[in-house]
């Protein structure tokens, strides 16, 4: 096992929580689960309150302040039970601790907040051994058993500082809004390659796809073919120990990948703090100099109501590519598009291009003479009357010279809204359309948007300077 550079060593003390905050998490807790358990006596209903996540694993990071409790109920219980029954309680145990919301990822649960502790209530099934047909939710208490036992509390820190790295370079995070790593994965890679700089080193040298063996001897080709099987698409294959048929790999982009592996290449060369750092806001005038003489524009959607943060980053993820490649149609060349919301009832399309206008005619070349007659009459006829031409070049071929629908990007975003805005939630929506400006960073910054805005607008990442040093 690689020991801890001075930096590293330097990050973790950073990144690894303080006693006070072991007391403060493991406190919140105690309260919590004491009222759970308090609701679950009153109502005769046996159950076990469990911690679950990077906390029952070891391998939060400091100021990460959120709680997994699953609450484990009878094996029997269908999953009516669990979804009516379990819930019912859980929101009864929430009341009486503070501030709650409902949310919902497979199956229903609750974030309350207690303090400045943040905790997630999930009804779950206690399970004796986990049946291929469960859902996610009930292979959390098994992947907390998994963990603990194979990594070492030495290994746990890497897990740490890895978890840091991947935050850093924005890859951390299996949610759609990130398409990155889950923290199981981190811990899974740690458990297979044995420590921070290790995993490093082979992430370095990887070329997508990528198998990778997280069960040791019990990894077999029928479990390869299975994932490849089932998950055609992915760029990296993890299968998940306590149940192989998963790629834990599949939450990754290939953007996300690539970043990765470049990222761990170069520190491997430079290690710096860079590589830990997350991004900074810059100031307004920073901001504003560096969208200057760009054409950066802004499609800002307001939903009525609030959405679940992956069913808003899925549909604007969607719709920015539709609306990247519906501009390329029209002749603009697309530099970059990227998303941002606030997880609720904001979502913006960020978008840049090489210029916000186009000459007021596009040039089309046709079929040549030794080509088909009915070809070039059919040339003849599809451009007549659209602006200059047809005539023939100096090769013999036919050309146009026809008058464009739009030659302001603004325009055409504005008025062929519907055209792109193809979601469910988005498609009636009618987004207002920005240019980059002061007003409009202004506001963008007011609503959280400053991180994002920043790297969309500066590009480069902070740590790839250090590839080449
Ligand atoms: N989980 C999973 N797959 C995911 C996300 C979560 O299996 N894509 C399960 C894992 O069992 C994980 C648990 O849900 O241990 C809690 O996940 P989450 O709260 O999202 O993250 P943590 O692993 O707790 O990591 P951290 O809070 O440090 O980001």
């Amino acid at each position: 096992m690689h020991s801890l550079s001075d930096l590293e060593r330097q990050i973790l003390m950073k990144i690894k929580p303080s006693h006070d905050e072991y007391r403060l998490i493991l406190g919140s807790f105690e309260k919590i689960s004491d009222v759970i358990k308090a609701v679950l006596a009153e109502n005769n209903i046996s159950a076990e309150v469990t911690l679950q996540g990077s906390v029952a694993h070891d391998t939060w990071l400091s100021g990460d302040w959120d709680l997994d409790i699953f609450v484990l109920f009878p094996e029997k219980w269908t999953r009516e039970d669990i979804e009516k029954e379990g819930f019912r309680l859980l929101l009864e145990s929430a009341k009486r601790i503070g501030n709650y919301e409902l949310r919902y990822a497979e199956h229903p649960y609750i974030r309350v907040k207690l303090g400045k502790v943040e905790a997630d209530l999930v009804p779950a099934l206690n399970l004796s051994d986990l049946s291929a047909t469960k859902t996610s939710v009930d292979r959390t208490p098994f992947h907390t058993k998994y963990i603990n036992a194979t990594l070492s509390d030495e290994q746990k820190d890497h897990v740490r500082l890895l978890k840091k790295f991947m935050k850093a370079i924005g890859v951390y995070g299996a949610e759609v809004k990130t398409h990155g790593f889950s923290g199981y994965a981190v811990e899974l890679l740690i458990g297979v390659y044995g420590d921070f700089k290790s995993t490093l080193k082979e992430a370095s040298t990887w070329q997508p796809p990528i198998f990778i063996n997280t069960m040791g001897e019990s990894f077999t080709k029928e479990i390869k073919d299975l994932l490849l099987s089932r998950y055609p698409d992915s760029y990296i294959y993890m299968p998940d120990p306590v149940d192989p048929r998963r790629n834990l790999g599949a939450s990754v982009s290939l953007k996300s990948l690539a970043t990765f592996i470049l990222a761990s290449w170069c520190y491997m060369r430079n290690p710096s703090v860079e590589f830990f750092v997350e991004t900074i806001e810059p100031s307004l005038e920073d901001l504003v100099n560096i969208l200057d003489k760009r054409c950066i524009l802004f499609v800002i959607y307001e939903l009525p109501e609030a959405l679940p943060p992956d069913v808003i980053w899925g549909e604007i993820q969607r719709v920015s590519s539709r609306l990247s490649n519906y501009l390329e149609i029209f002749g603009l060349n697309v530099v970059d598009h990227s998303v941002w919301s606030n997880g609720k009832d904001i979502a913006i399309i960020g978008i840049e291009l090489e210029s916000c206008w186009l000459s007021s005619y596009k040039l089309y070349r046709g079929p040549c003479i030794s080509h088909e007659k009915e070809r070039i009459t059919n040339f003849i006829q599809a451009h007549l009357g659209k602006g200059y031409g047809p005539w023939i070049d100096r090769d013999g071929c036919l050309s146009s010279l026809d008058r464009r629908r739009y030659t302001d990007a603004v325009e055409l975003i504005t008025s062929r809204w519907k055209d792109y805005s193809v979601s469910p939630h988005l498609k009636n929506l009618k987004p207002t359309v920005e240019v980059a400006s002061k007003d409009v960073v202004i506001d963008l910054l007011m609503k959280g948007a400053g991180a994002w805005l920043s790297e969309f607008a500066s590009k480069m990442p902070k740590w790839m300077e250090k590839c080449i040093s």
